[in-house]
């Protein structure tokens, strides 16, 4: 591989700046101790990208996405910028980076660490071990299609609508990754739609299945998205990946966060089509949110936006021990009791967002 990787950091709002800095650190560490160089630039998104530009998703950042090798976002929002209007809303900056770069495939991980088994509202024995996936499409359904809005009706009330739309080729593309990695995991995979009611995840059914034809070493199954959520909670080591919508990948991927402990620990990968010259675009974010009511405390659990990292090395530049030595490292510390506050029980020290950063640090260099 090219030595010398092009990293954009975009920090984004509430505690986004906060754990960013925190990769950052891992980032520059690697850079000094490893025979790789990662060369780090920055860009706005999000509120405050509108408060500093006008637009939550600036030009300039679009271009600088498109240069880079790999994007780390931290998150974005906030109650300062609800009262926007939606096309200038932080979350536009986001769906934006997402559909501009065609990032389709999310890659959702919930992992149950030992040393967090407690911190789950769930008993132990449905947590302990859990390891399962979560592939969202990222840049269709509902989210994105066509007509949406709020109209006024002739009588004086209004009428909101969006729609859910899906291609079979948009379909097809989001299967193959998740058979993809059902192969290289425990090859199990169930598809997630609401084929009972809605003609269009009628129509995912079955693109789903014509495209499991090629993968007859994959177990396919496919399930209600009602039905879907009570088993996440009921009995969620039964999944080893679940494939499903936009929309849907949003809502289970919670649920499958809480089942980790926090909302903290979760990280992701958002992936675009493989291009020529084998470049691919890449954004990794933590799936939780910009969290305002703790922004600026340097409280917040920088463990989901670092797993991310891990998760760019290991995809984007094919680094696997390095990005085994972060795993390790994250579970170790854990191991030892290094927690935010988010993830330590009632009579555990609660360590800082800078302070886990430093630990880990640490761990790693131990690991290197
Ligand atoms: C997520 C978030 C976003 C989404 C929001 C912030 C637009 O909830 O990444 O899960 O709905 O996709
Ligand atoms: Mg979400």
């Amino acid at each position: 591989m090219n030595k010398e990787k092009n990293i954009l950091l975009i920090e984004g709002d509430g505690i986004g700046p906060e754990v960013v800095a925190q990769a950052k650190k891992i980032i520059d560490f690697f850079s000094e101790n490893s025979e790789y160089k990662f060369i780090t630039d920055k860009a706005l998104l999000g509120g405050i990208a509108y408060d500093k530009t006008g637009t939550p998703f600036p030009q300039e950042t679009i271009d600088k996405a498109k240069n880079s090798d790999a994007i780390l976002l931290g998150a974005v929002g906030g109650p300062k910028w609800e009262s926007l209007d939606y096309s200038v809303r932080p979350e536009r900056g986001l769906l934006g980076i997402r559909k501009e770069l065609g990032l389709f495939a999310n890659l959702r991980p919930a992992i149950v660490f030992d040393a967090l088994i407690d911190s789950s509202t769930l008993k132990p024995e449905i947590v302990s071990g859990l390891d399962i996936m979560i592939v969202r499409e990222l840049t269709g359904g509902i989210y994105f299609g066509q007509p949406r809005g709020v109209e006024e009706l002739s009588d004086g009330q209004k009428r909101g609508y969006n729609t859910l739309t899906y291609t079979s080729s948009e379909i097809q593309r989001i299967a193959k990754v998740a058979f993809e990695l059902a192969q290289k995991r425990n090859g199990r995979l169930c598809s997630v739609d609401k084929a009972n009611v809605l003609e269009s995840t009628e129509l995912w059914r079955q693109e789903v299945e014509k495209i499991g034809e090629n993968y007859k070493d994959v177990e396919l199954s496919n399930m209600y998205v009602d039905n879907a959520s009570m088993q996440l909670v009921r009995n969620p080591k039964q999944f080893d990946v679940m494939v499903t919508t936009n929309m849907f990948g949003d809502i289970l991927s919670d649920t499958a966060s809480m089942l980790t402990g926090s909302l903290g620990m979760l990280p992701s990968a958002s992936l675009g089509e493989k291009r020529s010259g084998g470049k691919q675009y890449a954004l990794y974010e933590p799936v939780h949110g910009s969290a305002p009511d703790i922004a600026g405390k340097n409280i917040a659990n920088p463990i989901a936006t670092i797993s991310s990292l891990s998760m760019m090395f290991r995809y984007s530049f094919n680094l696997q021990k390095e990005a085994d030595i972060i795993d390790i490292s994250i579970k170790n510390i854990l191991a030892r009791g290094v927690k935010s506050a988010d993830i330590a029980t009632e009579n555990e020290k609660t360590y800082s967002t800078s302070e886990i950063g430093d630990e880990l640090i640490k761990e790693i260099a131990k690991n290197l």
